[in-house]
């Protein structure tokens, strides 16, 4: 008797590193331990009431009850294309420019299957978020990590290897604001990354998820404005992290209409797209959103500064990047991260990512999610203050 095998691309995957923290973390609550969680980056509060409503409304309409359009509604598109255009003074065609995506996880792990072929180079950012790496691995595409480095702000440097050269390159992962450090791009920025694309006939892609939390007042710029954008990139944009919809998958593609049209046909051989109630939803959110977003980054950012001046009170070194709800810090003594992570789950109680998660250049720092109410987190900032090292 023969066991079938499995497919052998995920033994090429990268090993969940969390996976020993997590059994200590789900031991130590077994035994009555209070465990503060700002491991993983799921918003606590909940979703604006008025998007909430246009669900519940949309939801008992039956014509909604069918499978979906699998761009997304005209409706959701149109509304994504003003949204562009108010925010970023982007304009796109919402037939042909825009894609309606089951998260932007969704989109951004299928991307390659669309864009890159068998052993084709996807660059993908260290630290960075796994999808772009594992997305790449799964479409049997070659992925190559580029450093995104503290002397450098955490921004990819264009004239440094790997990025230098790469002439083969066919894909680029980009993520401003960036998840895991905050850092933010510029426009200039920006446009040197979609020079470096089309000089090479390779695609850009930009993760703009956590577009909308940005706390200096100075509201982050979309690829999609930089000269040439649209012959080569495509932007990720989620509803997620906005408007704490993180639970209800809904984001979207936007750029060129040839990547659109791609990722559009990969889509429609493995999913039906996204329930056009949830589609209602997301229209209400981002055509009436504004001041949501605005409350959410208000109290974000609240809760940023507080963290970030607690951590620094207690010798900590922290980025200072102005968006994203993460904090992003050197480990203490510059300790490895998954013993700086095991150590303040034990002896504070609260749980942290480890750089090394996010890539071999994540080494040296962890991750703190602020999506806890404040009064944990200013429990967990104290806690954390009291541990020697
Ligand atoms: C950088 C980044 N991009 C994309 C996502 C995916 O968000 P969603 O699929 O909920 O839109 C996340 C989620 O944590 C993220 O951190």
């Amino acid at each position: 008797m023969k066991e079938p095998p499995l497919n052998p691309r995920l033994a090429d995957l990268p090993p969940y590193l969390f996976v020993a923290l997590d059994r200590k973390r789900e031991a130590a609550v077994r035994r009555g331990r209070d465990i503060i969680n700002l491991g993983i980056g799921d918003p606590d509060l909940p979703t604006p009431g008025f998007i909430v409503d246009a669900m519940a409304e949309a939801v008992r309409d039956p014509s909604l009850h069918r499978y979906p359009d699998n761009r997304g509604s005209e409706a959701f598109r149109e509304a994504v294309a003003w949204f562009m255009r108010e925010r970023y003074g982007v304009r796109l065609d919402p037939a042909t420019e825009v894609l309606a995506l089951i998260g932007s996880k969704e989109g951004i792990g299928h991307l390659p299957l669309a864009l890159a072929g068998r052993g084709c180079a996807v660059y993908a950012p260290d630290p960075g978020y796994p999808p772009y790496w594992t997305g790449a691995l799964l479409a049997g595409a070659r992925p190559v990590r580029y450093p995104l480095l503290e002397g450098n702000g955490f921004l990819p440097d264009f004239g440094s290897r790997p990025l230098a050269g790469a002439r083969g390159a066919r894909l680029l992962f980009l993520n401003y604001p960036n998840n895991p450090t905050g850092a933010t791009a510029s426009p200039g920025l920006f446009s040197r990354a979609v020079a470096w694309a089309l000089e090479r006939g390779a695609w850009l892609a930009h993760d703009a998820a956590y577009a909308e939390a940005f706390f200096d007042g100075a509201r982050p710029p979309s690829v999609l404005a930089a000269p040439g954008a649209m012959r080569c990139a495509v932007e990720f944009h989620s509803l997620s992290k906005t408007f704490n919809m993180t639970g209800w998958r809904v984001g979207w593609a936007c750029g060129s209409s040839r990547a659109i049209r791609a990722l559009a046909e990969v889509k429609s051989n493995i999913d039906s797209g996204v329930f056009t109630a949830v589609q209602a939803a997301a229209v209400a959110a981002l055509r009436r959103g504004d001041a949501a977003a605005q409350a959410m980054r208000e109290r974000l950012g609240g809760r940023r500064a507080r963290c970030a001046a607690a951590l620094e009170r207690a010798g900590w070194r922290v980025f200072p990047g102005a968006a994203t709800f993460y904090l992003w810090c050197a480990t203490p003594g510059g300790i490895p991260s998954a013993r700086c992570a095991e150590r303040l789950l034990e002896r504070a109680g609260v749980m942290a990512t480890p750089g090394a998660g996010f890539g071999p250049r994540g080494e040296g720092y962890v991750r703190f999610a602020l999506t806890a109410v404040e009064s944990r987190l200013s429990l967990a900032m104290e806690r954390i203050a009291a541990v020697r090292w």
